[in-house]
């Protein structure tokens, strides 16, 4: 089991509790970064003609050049302007990693643990001297487009600028006003703890010049508007590629295979191009909609770990139109098979062992004992789960995307640390049974999981186990 392995490098470049990493080359000079931001706007426009959110009524500049605007629609224009501001941040995740207290949104402390040493959040609420209460829309934009701070260093790609380059200066100009109304915080997260040489600034320069390349999202004039504004906003500010794609050696995402499934920090990103085997290719257009919008493709996939996290504080509050939008691009995307002859979600049979086990003495771990004592009670002793396709059912294990992949990783991560996910919809909670078993009965519980209701080729040793359980949740 390879999921353990990925205790890359990138480790600094890539957060491993939340997702991320990457970043750009030369930063261009302010003013030709203006005017690609200026083309960019245009293109944004195009992208966002399904008259979703983005195509609100323009910033702050809307009319300012008639002065006899009253001061009542500049109001409601700056309304609108925090409130595009909002919804955007929420498709950025912003708070994902910028908020390590929930009673301090967006004061950031957020510790990213790498091989090498922590990296925390900063601080982006309006205070002055500990968050960025002084930085004015260009150090802003420099940060989102070029991924340089406002003392001109150059800023890990832990923070997903190699995404955010590509959204339009009016959005994130939008983001800016938001942020501008949150409130401000005095806090200064702890120092930065980064052995050498990942605490040198300057390499990012040099990973930048392979890794990244600023620049905004120019919308394909073949594709239709929804589709441009699907791929706006996932290869944008929704950043999923940041956990979807492969990456190289040096941890940039790789141009190949995108979307093709990645490993970090002990989760599985699932392949997600249109691949009906390796990919979501059999997916229904419903399914994916409603996974992104609540967490749960009935009978499919569940989002648990990571892409739990994802849906909760983003995906969940995506209009259909956006929903919609992002599920036409993913379904173009080039399938990739990576090798996977058979789809996740196709496998497994309800199990009858609680026959066998009737009367008859166990001795040692037994999977399928275990199974019947710790799971059994919510997903059924046969697999089947409770409650069927019915919202807060208890999922069956067969057919389940996780249980299914060739890889046990996400199905130990899920029994460590169990599954919690809130979105307006329902406080979906399974317990973590990390504290209650051991390595050995952790592995003997997954393979009987995986042999009897997902991909039987996926098994793990208690060393695997030992490995995941290192990992920070
Ligand atoms: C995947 C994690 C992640 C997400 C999502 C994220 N950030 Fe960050 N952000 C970081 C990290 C890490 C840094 C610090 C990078 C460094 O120190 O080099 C950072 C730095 C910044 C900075 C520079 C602040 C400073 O003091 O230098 C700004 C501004 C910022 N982020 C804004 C945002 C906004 C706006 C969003 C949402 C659209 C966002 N971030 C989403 C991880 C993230
Ligand atoms: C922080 C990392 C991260 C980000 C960002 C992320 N994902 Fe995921 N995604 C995952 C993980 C991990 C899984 C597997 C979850 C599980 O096993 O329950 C997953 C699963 C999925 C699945 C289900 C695949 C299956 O077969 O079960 C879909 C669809 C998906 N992600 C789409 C997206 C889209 C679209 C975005 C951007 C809006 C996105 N993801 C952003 C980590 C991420
Ligand atoms: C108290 C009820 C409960 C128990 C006990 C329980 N689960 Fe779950 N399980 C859930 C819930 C709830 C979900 C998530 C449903 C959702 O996403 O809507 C879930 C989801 C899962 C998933 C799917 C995760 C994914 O990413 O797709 C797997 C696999 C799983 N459970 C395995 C187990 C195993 C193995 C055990 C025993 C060690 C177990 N569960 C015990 C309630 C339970």
């Amino acid at each position: 089991m390879s999921a353990a392995s990925s205790t890359n490098a990138s480790a600094v470049l890539n957060a491993p509790a939340v997702p991320t990493a990457s970043t750009p080359a030369t930063a261009p000079s302010l003013s030709s970064m203006a005017s690609a931001a200026s083309s960019a706007t245009a293109a944004a426009s195009a992208a966002s003609a399904n008259g979703t959110v983005a195509s609100a009524p323009a910033g702050p500049g809307g009319g300012a050049d008639e002065a006899a605007a009253s001061a009542a629609l500049t109001d409601a224009n700056s309304t609108d302007l925090v409130k595009r501001g909002e919804y955007l941040a929420r498709v950025g995740d912003c708070i994902a990693c910028h908020t390590a207290d929930k009673s301090r949104p967006f004061a950031g402390g957020v510790p990213i643990g790498t091989p090498f040493g922590t990296l925390y959040t900063p601080n982006i609420t309006p205070d002055p001297d500990t968050g960025i209460g002084r930085w004015t829309d260009a150090d802003f934009l420099r940060a989102m487009q070029e991924g340089v701070g406002k003392a001109g260093q150059h800023l890990y790609p832990a923070f997903p600028y190699p995404e955010y380059t590509r959204v339009a200066e009016r959005d994130l100009l939008a983001i800016r006003a938001y942020l501008n109304t949150v409130t401000p915080i005095r806090y200064t997260p702890p120092r930065n703890n980064l052995n050498f040489p990942f605490n040198q600034r300057w390499l990012m320069w040099f990973w930048k010049l392979f890794n990244f390349r600023q620049g905004r999202f120019v919308p394909d004039p073949k594709q239709s508007p929804q589709w441009n504004r699907g791929a706006y906003l996932v290869e944008g500010l929704a950043h999923c590629e940041e956990c979807h794609t492969p990456r190289n050696l040096m941890q940039g995402l790789r141009s190949s295979d995108r979307f093709g499934g990645e490993k970090q920090a002990g989760w599985h990103a699932f392949n997600v191009t249109a691949d009906k085997a390796g990919g979501i290719g059999n997916w229904s257009d419903d399914d994916i909609e409603h996974y992104l919008a609540t967490g749960v493709a009935a009978g499919r996939a569940n989002a648990a770990g990571p892409m739990a996290d994802v849906v909760a504080d983003s995906t969940q509050y995506l209009s259909p139109d956006d929903l919609r939008a992002i599920r036409i691009y993913l379904r173009s995307l080039p399938p990739v098979s990576g090798g996977q002859m058979h789809a996740r979600d196709q496998w497994g049979r309800p199990a009858d062992d609680v026959k066998r086990l009737r009367g008859a003495r166990v001795t040692g771990v037994d999977g399928a004992q275990l199974f019947l004592a710790n799971c059994a009670s919510c997903h059924n002793w046969t697999g089947q789960g409770v409650g069927g396709t019915a919202p807060l059912a208890y999922p069956s294990l067969i057919h389940n995307s996780t249980v299914g992949s060739p890889d046990a990783g996400n199905l130990v991560m899920v029994i460590l640390h169990g599954v919690n996910r809130q979105t307006k919809d329902a406080d979906v909670l399974m317990p973590a049974f990390g504290g209650e078993l051991n390595d050995d009965q952790i592995a003997a519980l997954a393979n009987y999981v995986t042999q009897r209701f997902g991909n039987p080729k996926a098994t793990v040793t208690a060393g695997d186990i030992a490995r995941l359980r290192k990992r920070a949740q």
